[in-house]
């Protein structure tokens, strides 16, 4: 963990409510892994004085990346930052994804909380599915999985074609690409979480409870390689997710029905983000028993078994 009060803002884009900053940070870049985050200051006011939580969406060796969207007092005063102002950020915080265990024993140890560290995701189906602003932390984790040869099918979820703003940049990186948006504008018409049902029963051969996916949003090159994965592979090998509550939930329960490991990123307040102030604890199932744990700690990443869903007090929206 890295304390930068200095980060400067390197490149911003903006699109309606949603926001992507790029940030210097090298020493919190290197130590980057998908599913972690950073603390951000998001002004050097007293008011608002606590740090915001944001997953890691992307680093290069020197940079790191945030995506978000403006959903209350500090992320309006983050989106209005501007190039070359700077930010006081803490990072990379808590435990991320678990992808191929690659080759030391410490990776192929299993933590409590995470699933066992796949031997390789070589050639392996995953899906990744992301509602709203739940995309952010699996590009990076896409990326991550390229690169051990798994083949990442990314299902981006919104309310309207307007809450997808990096489909084109999920697209120029070739990654399958499957997108929903609840009022039909774009790709297939419903959930996220629907979208996910019908690909498993269609892969599962069951008839399906909605009409068969609309392709043509996925890139055209990676069209051969989905077609081999799925005769290779039938089932994705592992879910990671990341959204509205309601969505994940649907989401385990499908994992659950198909047998399938996965991983869900949980959103929690935070006060501190560095496992000091107990904000952020939610009953988490270890073993026999719920405990209380600190999100920003044990998680936010937790396997799907553990997760004690709250109760479904909405209808799932597609922005969290
Ligand atoms: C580990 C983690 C990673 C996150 N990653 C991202 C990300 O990559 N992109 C992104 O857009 N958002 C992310 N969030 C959510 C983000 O932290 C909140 O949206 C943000 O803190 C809201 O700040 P605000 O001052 O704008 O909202 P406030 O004015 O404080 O509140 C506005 C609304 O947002 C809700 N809210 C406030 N804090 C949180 C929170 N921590 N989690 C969920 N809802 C909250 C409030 O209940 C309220 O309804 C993440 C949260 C966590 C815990
Ligand atoms: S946010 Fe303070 S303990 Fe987790």
């Amino acid at each position: 963990m890295h304390k930068d009060p200095g980060a400067p803002i390197l490149r911003k884009e903006r699109w309606g409510d949603y926001c992507l900053l790029c940030l210097k940070s090298p020493a919190i870049a290197r130590e980057a892994r998908p599913g972690q985050f950073m603390m951000v200051r998001v002004s050097d006011q007293p008011y608002p004085l606590l740090r915001r939580p944001f997953s890691i969406h992307a680093r290069t060796r020197e940079t790191v990346e945030i995506f978000f969207s403006r959903v209350g007092l500090g992320t309006n005063i983050l989106a209005q930052k501007k190039t070359g102002e700077t930010l006081d950020i803490i990072g990379p915080l808590g435990k991320g994804f678990t992808t191929g265990g690659g080759g030391s024993k410490r990776a192929k140890e299993q933590e409590p909380g995470r699933l066992a560290p796949a031997e390789s995701l070589n050639g392996k189906k995953v899906f990744l599915v992301g509602g709203g602003r739940g995309i952010a932390p699996l590009y990076f984790l896409g990326l991550e999985l390229k690169k051990q040869g798994a083949v990442p099918i990314i299902f981006y979820g919104g309310k309207t074609k307007s809450d997808l703003p990096l489909a084109d940049r999920l697209k120029a990186h070739k990654f399958a690409l499957l997108v929903s948006t609840d009022d039909g504008s774009s790709g297939f018409h419903g959930f996220a979480s629907a979208m996910v049902e019908a690909e498993l029963n269609r892969v599962a051969g069951l008839p399906m409870a909605f009409p068969p996916l609309d392709w043509a949003d996925a890139p055209r090159k990676s069209r051969p390689v989905r077609a081999a994965s799925y005769a290779l592979a039938g089932f994705p090998a592992r879910v990671f997710a990341c959204g509205p509550e309601a969505m994940m939930r649907k989401i385990a329960a499908l994992a659950d029905r198909y047998g399938i490991a996965a991983e869900f990123s949980l959103e929690a307040i935070m006060g501190c983000g560095i496992g000091a102030c107990w904000g952020c604890a939610r009953k988490i199932r270890r073993g026999d028993k719920a405990e209380w744990l600190k999100v920003c700690q044990e998680g936010p990443v937790f396997k799907s078994s553990e997760v004690v869903w709250e109760e479904d007090k909405t209808n799932e929206v597609s922005d969290r």
